[in-house]
Order: C-alpha cells, then structure tokens, then sequence
C-alpha cells in the first residue's frame, strides 16, 4: 500500500523519523524504495546531479514532469514529491495552481515542494486548497541561493532566526504537510520542529529535525568532486563505477568479452552463407 501524506504526518506524533531521498529515474527510484525511503523527492537537484547545470534555476517544468513520470513508473507503490522548478510558481496563483495539477496529472506523483516563507504561503494555500498537498523548504533554498549569498548556512543570527521560525509557522497555517530544512544551525532547527505540528525534513540542519534527506546521488558516493560536510557517505559508487567501465574497456581490448556465455547460438552453419 502507497503512503499518503496523512501516514507522513502521523509519523511525528508516533515518534517515528521521516526517511526521505531524492530520485530522478525508474531504476533508481525501484531501489531507492526496495531499500525503504517513506518518501522519494524527484528534486531540481536534478539540474545539477543529472543536467549538469551549474545551479538548480535552469530546470523546467517539461525536465521535472520527465523525470517524476520516470520515478513513478520505476516505483508505483512510493509516495512521490515532486519539486516546483523556479518560476513555476512566481508568476501568479492561477499559473503555479497549473503547474501543480500539471505535476499531479503527468507524473502520477503525491505532493509538491517549493521554496520560500511567508511570501509563499498564499500560493501554498491555492495549491492545497485545489487538493495539491504541499511540501514546503526553508532554510538554504538553492533556488534564489544567489539572493542568500550563495550555498552557506542560515539564519546563524537571531533575527534571520526569528524569520525563519516565523516561515515554519506561516507555511504550516497556510498547509503544508511536511517542511524541509536546509542548512541551518541544528539548535535553530530543533527548536522550529518542536514548534510545528508537521513532520520537519532536515538536510544539513542536524538531528533534532523529524526526519532526513539527502542527495542519493551524495550519499551513495557517486561525486567525486565535492561532499557537503553534512553528507554521510553511505557507500562510494564513483570508483567502482570507473572500475567497472576499465575492466570492460580492457576485456573487449583484450578479447575476452564477450565470452562464449555471453553469446547466442543458431540453428545453422552460417558460413553456407559465404559459399
Ligand atoms: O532538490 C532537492 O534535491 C532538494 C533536497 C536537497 C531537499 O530540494
């Protein structure tokens, strides 16, 4: 049986930590749910894991419905939340309520995330009131990153803090069901979770949050450039990768792939064909 937001959000009252990770393919996304996420995120991480985009702003409404669509045929029994990519939901109320059930109806997904506070929320309450449950992200939001200064931790200081707090707030009234917290001080972050009735999702922001994420791609070791001081790499994908690829590259150098195993037989002598 699928999760519903409802189970999300029961899950803090029982005590029990929200497990949540990005995925952007059917493969993935199978594995990512065998492997027992409550929640896959098709995140506009995407534009930087798998676009190769410098940032997340390049990536469109067309690159986040293909991709959801993929998630959702990989995992159909996963509560998927789909990210709004920037300016799918800036634009006006009746645009982003668009692009929502556009989400909604072409990927098969659950929710919606988008980022921002207070200036948010009357959007988030259009989205929620035409039935689109909403996932909301404060804290670093790598959309408008160059706004906040770049890729740094926030609200260090009392009365960005108190913002903050203030967003957590205005995001729950206006209904959202979960709230992702992004790098930002782990005190500041546990005292916002135990002030909102919905379930808190940290990435970067320590372990008084009601739940986790991170980046699969991150945590499985498949960057070899950079990790996040907050990314704990739970295996290291790259060099295997690169491993494997050598050794194919030497076996078909060599000869000894493909072998007689990886080959198929007829039911006749071909070379008749050369007579
Ligand atoms: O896009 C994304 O992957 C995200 C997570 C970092 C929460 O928003």
């Amino acid at each position: 049986m699928r999760k519903t937001v409802k189970d999300i959000m029961a899950m803090k009252q029982a005590g029990k930590p929200v497990v949540m990770l990005t995925a952007y393919d059917a493969s993935m996304a199978a594995l990512i749910h065998k492997g027992g996420a409550d929640l896959l995120l098709v995140g506009d991480s995407l534009g930087m894991v798998v676009l190769g985009y410098d940032s997340t702003v390049p990536v469109t409404m067309d690159d986040m419905v293909h991709h959801a669509a993929a998630v959702r045929r990989g995992a159909p029994e996963a509560l998927v939340v789909v990210d709004m990519p920037y300016g799918s939901y800036m634009v006006s109320e009746a645009d982003s309520v668009n692009n929502g059930f556009r989400l909604m109806k072409e990927t098969g997904c659950d929710a919606v995330k988008l980022e921002g506070g207070e200036a948010v929320c009357p959007t988030v309450k259009c989205l929620v009131d035409a039935g689109i449950p909403v996932m909301g992200h404060l804290g670093l939001t790598p959309q408008t990153a160059g706004a906040l200064g770049g890729f740094k931790v926030q609200a260090r200081d009392m009365e960005s803090a108190k913002k903050l707090l203030a967003d957590a707030l205005a995001l729950e009234a206006a209904g959202v069901f979960a709230i992702v917290l992004e790098c930002v001080p782990a005190d500041l972050a546990k005292i916002v979770s135990e002030s909102v009735q919905c379930p808190t999702i940290g990435i970067g922001a320590g372990a008084g949050c009601d739940g986790q994420v991170l980046v699969t791609n991150d945590m499985l070791g498949l960057f070899e450039r950079f990790v996040p001081k907050f990314v704990k790499q739970y295996t290291t994908l790259a060099p295997q990768i690169v491993e494997g690829v050598q050794a194919y590259v030497q076996d078909v150098h060599d000869g000894s792939f493909p072998a007689e195993e990886h080959q198929f037989k007829g039911d006749c002598n071909y070379r008749e064909l050369l007579k």
